[in-house]
């Protein structure tokens, strides 16, 4: 499902300050620089690259050989805003686009929650034939049930997921997971706090849903910056995180 126009506008807005993205983004270029070090000329792909955020980070730290697509032709629009390399494309269509073979990284952050699993596999499918055979994907997404709220409904969230999803879905495919860590584990009790609130909220059908507004918002920035530092610290305290509203997943094809 595409989301509305405002929540691609509070996207553009909210991802270079948001702590959660800022916490992604960095995650996603150490996991970058821990595969290829000081070779800024890999080839990058962001799969669903929204408005284009990640893509302007990664280019900030030099990477300039990137190219992202989105099937939304408002995210597209905010990507050319930011004179960023974007097309629009169906990720569940796409085998055509790219050469086999041709990217050294493929990203894909919180897109394919509103798929069924087949569909996931069949995108999967599709990524390791385009990535070179010494490359990784890097996906993250949303994670465990309990923490549904109405930030799922905003964004269109047909499932959350858990490790064992995804290695359903690459079971048979030529892909290993090499890393993978749940993230806030600290922030946990907070986010489970709000989201069991919506939760009954939405029972109650208390909620207007016709109103809601997806996470994307930047708190005050006192609130933004201690987020920022939990997570930051919970990254020295754990090499992998337990519990968390997100799953971060590093993928290399098998040889
Ligand atoms: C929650 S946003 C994530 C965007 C970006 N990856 C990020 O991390 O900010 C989900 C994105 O998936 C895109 N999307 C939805 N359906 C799609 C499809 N069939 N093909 C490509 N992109 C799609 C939406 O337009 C949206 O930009």
């Amino acid at each position: 499902m595409l989301i509305n126009y405002d929540e691609y506008r509070m996207m553009y807005e909210a991802e270079e300050k948001l702590w959660w993205y800022r916490i992604l983004h960095e995650k996603v270029l150490k996991e970058i620089q821990n595969r290829f070090h000081e070779n800024k000329q890999i080839k990058i792909l962001d799969a669903g690259c929204g408005t284009g955020g990640l893509m302007s980070f990664l280019i900030k730290h030099g990477y300039e050989n990137i190219q992202g697509f989105d099937y939304s032709e408002d995210a597209v629009s905010f990507c050319k805003e930011r004179n960023l390399d974007v097309q629009q494309t169906d990720i569940t269509n796409f085998e055509d686009k790219f050469a086999t073979n041709s990217f050294d990284v493929i990203v894909n952050d919180d897109v394919v929650y509103q798929f069924d699993n087949s569909t996931i596999t069949n995108i999967f499918h599709t990524f390791q034939s385009i990535l070179k055979v010494d490359g990784i994907i890097i996906t993250n997404n949303n994670a465990f049930n309990v923490f549904y709220g109405t930030h799922d409904i905003a964004v269109g969230g047909n499932q959350r997921f858990k490790l064992s999803d995804f290695e359903k879905f690459l079971k048979n495919l030529p892909l290993k997971i090499i890393y993978h860590t749940y993230w806030s584990v600290l922030l946990s009790p907070l986010i489970l706090g709000v989201r069991l609130v919506q939760q009954i909220q939405l029972k109650l059908n208390l909620i207007d849903l016709k109103s809601i507004k997806s996470d994307v918002t930047v708190p005050a920035d006192f609130v933004n910056n201690f987020f920022y530092q939990v997570v930051k610290l919970e990254e020295k305290l754990f090499k992998k995180g337990f519990f968390g509203s997100s799953l971060f997943l590093v993928l290399r094809k098998k040889l």
